[in-house]
């Protein structure tokens, strides 16, 4: 594992910086791409460096990473409309696919199914953020290292927080994501922390027991895991 620790004024300028030099080097890259705001700030250095043509998506496919199930198309809170908002709109050319999971026009299972479909095509660059419960994705605590793609009921402080953080008209009735296992089967993963309020769960997640009641601690297995935090966020790693 390697633990990139940054002051927050250039944490997202190094992890969109470090975005642009894989687009350089593999331009068909596979990407999945988490929401939240975690990589908020990072979406916008990186709209900036593209559109200044520093790098491209154009050859790049991205995969979303999860979803809610129960929100409207046009909810604030929607994972696929803050990727678009955020990045692939602010971006010319955008990229040569773009994946969400599709909530709309299927059933939740079958949506996940289809989501599992796609990203079993590969993906060469996972982003993640941590939620404050260990959470990766969706996967809850109580996810398990061969956790499959698949519609996950969310803990009271997950579905809250659609409504409390990210505007959502209502409280979620569950989630879609990625699976750990597939997640484990990228080539590559970065787990993007930021913020005082992570550095008791990434302590956890980096130096506690390795299970499912911290599901980002399957990561450490990852062969290609690297962790960018911020000073704040690794306060307790870096003790
Ligand atoms: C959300 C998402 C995760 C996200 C995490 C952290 O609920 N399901 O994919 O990474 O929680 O969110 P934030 O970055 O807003 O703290």
């Amino acid at each position: 594992m390697e633990l990139i620790v940054l002051p927050v004024e250039a944490w997202a300028e190094r992890v969109a910086g470090d975005l642009v030099e894989r687009l350089r080097s593999a331009p068909d890259l596979r990407l999945c791409l988490p929401t939240g705001d975690t990589p908020a700030p990072v979406y916008a250095a990186l709209a900036a460096r593209l559109e200044s043509g520093e790098a491209s998506l154009e050859r790049a496919t991205i995969v979303l990473l999860d979803e809610w199930v129960g929100l409207g198309p046009d909810d604030a809170a929607r994972c696929d409309g803050r990727l678009r908002r955020e990045l692939l709109e602010r971006v010319s050319p955008g990229p040569a696919a773009f994946h969400p999971v599709r909530v709309d026009e299927l059933a939740p299972e079958q949506a996940a199914a289809r989501h599992d479909d796609v990203a079993a095509g590969g993906l060469g660059l996972t982003l993640l953020g941590l939620g404050a419960n260990g959470h990766v994705g969706f996967n809850e605590p109580g996810s398990t290292a061969d956790s499959p793609t698949r519609v996950v009921t969310l803990e009271a402080g997950s579905g809250d927080a659609a409504v409390a953080r990210y505007g959502a008209e209502r409280v979620p009735e569950a989630g879609i994501t990625l699976g750990v296992a597939r997640l484990m089967a990228s080539d590559e993963i970065w787990l993007l922390v930021s913020g005082a309020r992570k550095a008791e769960i990434l302590d956890q997640a980096l130096r506690g027991p390795v299970g499912p009641d911290v599901p980002a601690s399957f990561l450490r297995s990852h062969p290609r895991l690297r962790v960018i935090a911020d000073t704040a966020a690794a306060a307790l790693v870096t003790r």
